[in-house]
């Protein structure tokens, strides 16, 4: 059952181009609309939203703070994104014009649960991102988007992480599109590429020798650092939870810009520290900006794992390690970008002996708060 691949999570990451393209089948119509049919809340209530608050946990979590990105940059709506545990303790301000959206692989996390009871209580909307067919989130949601990722055995989430992605985008296109937003032409375009990204993570997945043997090499050591911006933030804090969980290494996941703020004390003689960079063309401001946070922790001994587009050449005095990843807009590039972090964790917990589809005193789904 696991495919030919000694571990399920080498079966899953596998599986990504397929899950990616199987979530976006029959949701895109020939004129490059969205067609979300299953969203069972009217296009009249969703003109009504003034705000969007996400709710979910661990990776989906992850997920949800890309989301934010991508719905505040196409449809100007206010988006909060917040730990589903933490969410109903601090007293949220939602009313009806709230669209609360839970994310969650199994549709059965406590902690979300309680947080989309707690939203409805209040009279929000709840749209639920879920794997699992007719499990107890979906079901107590008011209307809910299936990923199509399949069933997900290893307890490191991959292939889910990158359909709730997906999901996340066709939410914020179609929240755009039934607004008609003045972001009009870019959303055409984003639904042109989104619908061609299941090719990218196929090239990526083709080119991971490199990192699996970087990875081997690293397995003594006690610490990685992962570094972000914009949407690379999230994606950094996801690689830094893959490698906790698995290779149960000290692992943090830092906002670039937040380095001098205190964490680029932590930076010593060969200490691994992974970055994941910003496309140079787009917002090449953060790209700059990236590129001297490189610089400043290598001038200071860490050993530079660079994660950063083909092409993209500033980027190579400064990188140790140079892990490339297909060109793609700014707001997607997770979806790529997340592969390589993905293979490091699984093949670091491999040459460290640790049991990867069932890390220690972890379980797949959390049904408790
Ligand atoms: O089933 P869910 O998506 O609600 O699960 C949420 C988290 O427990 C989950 O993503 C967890 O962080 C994973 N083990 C991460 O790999």
């Amino acid at each position: 059952e696991k495919g030919g691949y000694d571990y399920f999570m080498l079966k899953e990451i596998a599986e990504q181009p397929k899950a990616v393209a199987d979530t976006l089948l029959g949701r895109i119509d020939a004129a490059g609309s969205l067609t979300l049919d299953e969203v069972r809340i009217s296009a009249s209530e969703l003109r009504e939203v003034d705000k969007v608050v996400i709710v979910a946990c661990g990776t989906a979590f992850h997920a949800g703070m890309i989301a934010k990105y991508a719905i505040e940059h196409w449809t100007r709506i206010p988006c909060e994104v917040e730990l589903a545990s933490e969410f109903r303790y601090r007293d949220p301000i939602l009313d009806a014009r709230s669209l609360v959206i839970a994310i969650s692989q199994s549709g059965e996390t406590m902690d979300t649960l309680m947080a989309l009871r707690h939203a409805r209580e209040q009279g929000s909307k709840v749209l639920a991102i879920c794997n699992t067919n007719g499990s107890t989130i979906p079901r107590e949601s008011d209307a809910v988007l299936y990923t199509h990722a399949g069933p997900e055995v290893a307890v490191a989430s991959t292939k889910a992480f990158l359909t709730q992605l997906v999901a996340c985008y066709l939410v914020a296109l179609y929240l755009g599109q039934v607004r008609g937003t003045k972001w009009g032409d870019e959303i055409g375009a984003v639904i042109r590429d989104l619908s061609q990204i299941s090719g990218a993570v196929e090239r990526v997945l083709e080119t991971m020798e490199p990192v699996r043997e970087l990875a081997r090499t690293l397995a003594h050591k006690n610490t990685v650092l992962f570094l972000g911006r914009h949407v690379g933030y999230p994606v950094a804090l996801e690689g830094a939870l893959k490698l906790k969980e698995l290779a149960y290494m000290h692992a943090e996941g830092f906002a670039a810009g937040e380095l001098k703020h205190g964490p680029i004390a932590l930076i010593e003689d060969d200490l691994p520290v992974v970055v994941v960079v910003p496309s140079p063309r787009g917002r090449s401001v953060l790209h700059d900006k990236i590129v001297s946070n490189i610089q400043e922790i290598r001038a200071r001994g860490a050993r530079t794992i660079v994660i950063a587009e083909e092409g993209d050449e500033a980027v190579v005095p400064y990188a140790d390690h140079l892990i490339r990843i297909p060109v793609t807009p700014t707001l997607l590039q997770p979806l790529v970008a997340t592969v390589p972090l993905q293979v490091f964790a699984c093949e670091l917990a491999t040459a460290r002996g640790n049991e990867v589809d069932q890390p220690r005193n972890l379980a797949k789904s959390v049904t408790v708060e």
